[in-house]
């Protein structure tokens, strides 16, 4: 049937499922303080290209603040958005013509930021007669390992960002378990928090791993919150009043004090972690007892820290688990991740309807307990 005239000859889309055809999409990150566009192709024997990588980190506008203000990081999207659609298209030397498809966050995140990134891909699908694919920003994360190292379903998967701290077993595209989540602060706060209260600087994760070089690790005997409890979820606030006492305790802090919390507050950490991780690759052998060499795939802004590496690399060895961490650009919030999600799920046949909104709350294992309870817009974790 001849398409109307006003609608571009990309209208005729057809849907896809396999992986016969290269798909090339747009991808759209816009839920925290990072603006990202990126042109990715999927190509047909599952591979990834990365065309074009364009990411606009807000960190200065937030760090007189001490952490991400929405309105702030709404007004900084809005502003600059366009601009690094246009970059990102530029760079991959592509059209919109050349495009499959258009993959934007949807949630979780700042219901601000989720609005601008997500309202200009449906206006650019529309346009163009495109496909929107409404991406859970934790998909993203989820799925690169498969990008970067072709990581084959299951895997498990340790989510570690400001925002989330999560365990969760990687089934299939759209297809996640969760594990374990923080019943309170993420693990990438805890750091932000313990920097903030020793007067360094914001994001904190890096400040506080560099103090702890110098630092000695044993003078604090900070609390281990949840080792040794059943399941996996996570708690840092109780860690977070004990660095509060100890600082307390020592004032007024010298640069050694300050560099030996740091260091113990790292190390009861890493002991913290080792412990849910270990449970959870138990969880994964006794859920698939016949996937010979599981991989564990680490992800978010967190998985930075050397000595948190270190320890995910021992436990892994271990437990005869292969560890995948993505470079950290693909670690932290980017935009490749959102169009390779899109390209995943078309590959796989999971086009979305278009009735998906923009949404804070938005838990990637919809049969997960909320570990902070639910409100109207849904659980809060
Ligand atoms: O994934 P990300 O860039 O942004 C989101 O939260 O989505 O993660 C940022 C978090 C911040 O809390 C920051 O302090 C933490 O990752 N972080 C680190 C390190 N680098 C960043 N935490 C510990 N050690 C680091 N080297
Ligand atoms: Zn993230």
């Amino acid at each position: 049937m001849p398409l109307p005239p006003e609608m571009p000859e990309r209208a005729q889309h057809t849907p896809v499922s396999g992986t016969a055809r290269p798909l090339v999409l747009l991808g759209i990150e816009s839920s925290c303080d990072e603006t990202a566009a990126a042109v990715v192709r999927r190509n047909p024997d599952g591979s990834a290209t990365v065309l074009s990588d364009v990411v606009l980190s807000q960190t200065e506008d937030h760090a007189p603040y001490g952490g991400v203000v929405p309105e702030i990081a709404a007004r900084a999207h809005v502003v600059h958005l366009d601009r690094l659609i246009r970059k990102a298209m530029d760079d991959a030397g592509c059209a919109f013509a050349d495009l499959d498809g258009i993959a934007a966050t949807a949630g979780p995140g700042l219901i601000g930021g989720l609005l601008v990134g997500f309202t200009m891909a449906g206006a650019i699908a529309q346009v163009h007669g495109l496909p929107l694919l409404a991406i859970n920003h934790l998909e993203g994360h989820a799925l690169t390992a498969r990008l970067t190292d072709g990581v084959a379903f299951p895997y498990l998967m340790l989510l570690v960002s400001g925002g989330h701290s999560q365990l969760l077993i990687v089934e299939g595209v759209g297809r996640y378990s969760r594990l374990g989540t923080t019943i309170d602060d993420a693990l990438g706060e805890a750091f932000d928090k313990t920097a903030k209260l020793l007067g360094l600087g914001y994001p904190g994760g890096p400040h506080v791993e560099r103090m702890a070089r110098n630092g000695d690790e044993t003078r604090f005997d900070f609390p281990r919150p949840m080792v040794g409890r059943p399941g996996c979820d996570f708690s840092f606030s109780g860690l977070k009043t004990a660095v509060r006492r100890a600082a307390q305790a020592v004032m007024p802090l010298t640069d050694q004090d300050a560099a030996d919390i740091c260091a113990s507050f790292q190390a009861a950490i890493s002991d913290c972690v080792a412990d849910r991780l270990t449970r959870a690759m138990r969880a994964f052998r006794h859920r698939y007892p016949d996937v010979e060499s599981p991989a564990v795939v680490v992800a978010g802004g967190v998985a930075a820290n050397a000595r948190l590496r270190a320890m995910m690399t021992k436990v892994a060895a271990d437990n005869g688990f292969s560890v995948s961490i993505p470079p950290l650009r693909l670690c932290t919030d980017n935009a490749v991740m959102i169009a390779w999600a899109g390209a995943e799920r078309m590959a796989a046949g999971l086009l979305d309807t278009g009735t998906t909104k923009a949404r804070p709350r938005w838990p990637l294992d919809p049969d997960a307990v909320p570990a902070l309870g639910a409100g109207a817009a849904g659980a809060k974790a």
